[in-house]
């Protein structure tokens, strides 16, 4: 098992006592794994890479088990979901490109945060983790195609499509 790193940033560090927290709620149990991971998506609105780690970590079980959970219930759903998926990678190279602030232009351009819908049911923003688009990052899905090498302007002629092709149920 990949050991936790030393140090970790305060949003990391944040994260583990959030895990911390509920693990002592639910107890660290093998079959705790996935209501712990529900009360940490209500929570956090994501299960990021390191909520894998330190989930497997305080579980003691291998983290391939505890990311298998968390893509099947991703696939599950996880909440009310848009007509319209829009997933950002938040994987290393996309991060180290700027996907953060890719999705501080998408929340603006869609008026909710990450993990969220909008309110008329058309958009459901929420992150990912690598999509095979490393070569050109940040990249993002939208619905099943894929964008690379993305910029606010770029960003927000894609959402523009989105909305465009888009028919209220
Ligand atoms: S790291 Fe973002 S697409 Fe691979």
């Amino acid at each position: 098992m990949t050991p936790l790193p030393d140090t970790l940033a305060a949003e990391d560090a944040d994260l583990v006592s959030a895990v911390d927290a509920l693990v002592a709620r639910h107890g660290s149990a093998r079959g705790e794994l996935l209501p712990l991971l529900q009360d940490l998506l209500a929570d956090r609105g994501e299960i990021s890479d390191l909520a894998v780690q330190v989930v497997a970590d305080r579980l003691g079980i291998a983290p391939t088990e505890v990311q298998g959970v968390v893509t099947f219930y991703k696939f599950l759903g996880t909440g009310p979901r848009g007509r319209h998926m829009i997933r950002l990678c938040h994987t290393l190279s996309c991060v180290m490109a700027g996907a953060r602030d890719v999705a501080t232009t998408l929340e603006t351009e869609l008026a909710i945060p990450v993990g969220a819908t909008t309110p008329d049911g058309a958009v459901t923003l929420e992150w990912a983790n690598c999509i095979g688009m490393c070569a050109t990052p940040p990249a993002l899905l939208a619905d099943a195609e894929a964008f690379g090498d993305l910029t606010p302007e770029r960003v927000r002629e894609i959402v523009a499509a989105v909305r465009a092709a888009d028919v209220p149920g």
